[in-house]
């Protein structure tokens, strides 16, 4: 599966998110230094994640405070009930890259 340039490493401060104008659009989260990425749209509503409120590991949707689990995509709190797909992260030098899903 091909492998996209999300930003670079410097770009993304611990805590901050940003969103992937990719199909479908995914979400690149900094956890700790750590990088993650998860599709964008809340399971709930039509919400951009990355526009959420990331807090610590966690992420809450800005429309009706649903949490996800940023490290596994899976929901904490309702009202969303459906787990969020998680993609591979790697460093490459100063660029975070992200595994995109066959465009099939
Ligand atoms: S759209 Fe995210 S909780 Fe409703």
């Amino acid at each position: 599966m091909p492998w996209i340039r999300a930003c670079s490493v410097e770009e993304l401060d611990d805590g901050d998110a940003l969103q992937l104008e990719t199909t479908p659009p995914i979400a690149v989260f900094n956890v700790e230094g750590e990088f993650f990425a998860l599709n964008d749209t809340c399971t709930h509503g039509q919400s951009s994640l990355a526009d959420g409120y990331v807090d610590g590991d966690q992420v809450e949707c800005a429309w009706h405070f649903a949490k996800f689990d940023i490290r596994t995509g899976a929901v904490l709190t309702p009202p969303a009930s459906i787990p969020l797909c998680t993609y591979k992260v790697r460093v490459e030098g100063p660029d975070v890259m992200v595994e995109m899903p066959d465009g099939d």
